[in-house]
């Protein structure tokens, strides 16, 4: 008698970025190809497991889609566990999963997804659900692993901008504040700032005062560069409701008296193609995990650590974030080459 073949399911949550569709490709092909294993995909996320909205995923349909930006099953930022009444515990959408997870025959889940996803697929791990997590964001803040897909091709996205602010600066003799996402992480400041040849760069994780930033600004015009680029993470701490972004400029302006503008450069960070280094770490994200589920190594994510695959335990992982040391080496690094963190004069 043929023995029964596997049948796994993918989902993938939260914020969406390039590469999801190269991780679902990455998933599928290794299941179907290397392990003769069936695969469904469900759509939007947990709430496609919640409402058993799902579509058969066969080679036909993972090809064409490495190089597609977004995600073909679509994403959402539903929590099952979520607490849903003053008792604190999570009504019926657990039990709804469970359900759904047997009486589909499902072998094991595939969550692709950030903070909050690996948290839930945690909380499914102890439940008993056959679980392996993979690491997607453009954060670059999941625990456990050196680095997640769709940080570089929001890297190189939020690089290219930032390259083009210094000439209209330049032109216009202004200080250009450029808004990048990230969370409550600096990553994506920190590295597209470096790479961008910012001026000052403000993380959520170096507290910063606006004097510092206000003096670097300043040195630069006696030191005849009468401009400057600020790159602002979104998560910076701030006084009042206004983007990160215009509360800078509105500072600096008020302060220095020079001009400013802001751009903050939101979702296109989130948009488009996914960059090769991500279809890549993507793809080895993807088939790792087929491996994983191959090998019955459950309640575990993918991750890279010192660019090798290795299975990090989902208790490990769920509910904390990876955030920017104060002596990380690019800190370091970036403060040799002048860049202010608006931090000079906390010593
Ligand atoms: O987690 C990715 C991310 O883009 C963050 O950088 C950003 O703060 C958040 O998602 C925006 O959330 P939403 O897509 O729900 O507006």
């Amino acid at each position: 008698m043929s023995k029964k073949k596997k049948r796994i399911g993918i989902l993938t949550a939260g914020g969406d970025c390039p590469g999801l569709n190269a991780a679902i490709r990455g998933v599928g092909k290794t299941a179907i190809m290397e392990y003769g294993m069936e695969v469904i995909g469900f759509r939007s996320g947990y709430s496609g497991l919640i409402h058993n909205d799902y579509v058969e995923l066969k080679e036909s349909q993972l090809s064409g889609i490495l190089t597609l930006g977004g995600t073909i099953l679509g994403t959402s930022r539903e929590k099952p566990f979520k607490m849903v009444n003053n008792q604190g515990e999570a009504k019926d959408k657990p039990v709804t999963i469970l359900q759904n997870y047997e009486n589909l025959g499902l072998d094991a889940l595939v969550c692709i997804g950030g903070n909050g996803t690996m948290k839930t697929a945690n909380m499914l791990s102890m439940e008993g659900l056959n679980v392996v997590g993979i690491p997607k964001t453009i954060d670059n803040d999941v625990w456990g692993t050196d680095v997640t897909f769709g940080f570089e091709s929001a890297v190189d996205i939020a690089t290219e901008a930032i390259d083009r602010l210094h000439t209209t600066a330049n032109s216009h003799q202004r200080v250009m504040i450029i808004e990048v996402m990230g969370h409550n992480a600096g990553w994506l400041a920190l590295y597209a700032g470096t790479a961008g040849g910012g001026d000052i760069i403000l993380l959520p994780e170096l507290p910063y005062n606006i004097r510092s930033v206000c003096k670097k600004v300043e040195s630069r015009y006696e030191d005849n560069k009468p401009y400057s680029i600020v790159v602002v993470a979104e998560g910076i701490e701030k006084p009042d409701k206004r983007s990160a972004a215009s509360y800078i400029a509105d500072a600096i302006s008020t302060y220095t008296g020079l001009e400013t503008r802001e751009t903050v450069l939101g979702y296109i960070q989130r948009g488009g193609s996914p960059a090769p280094f991500d279809r890549i770490l993507a793809t080895r994200y993807g088939a790792f995990a087929a491996q994983c589920i191959a090998e019955g190594n459950f309640g575990t994510m993918a991750s890279i650590i010192n660019n090798k695959t290795v299975a990090v335990p989902l208790s490990e992982v769920g509910g904390k974030t990876r955030l920017v040391q104060p002596d990380d080496p690019l800190v370091i690094i970036a403060r040799r080459m002048g860049i202010s963190f608006g931090d000079e004069f906390l010593k």
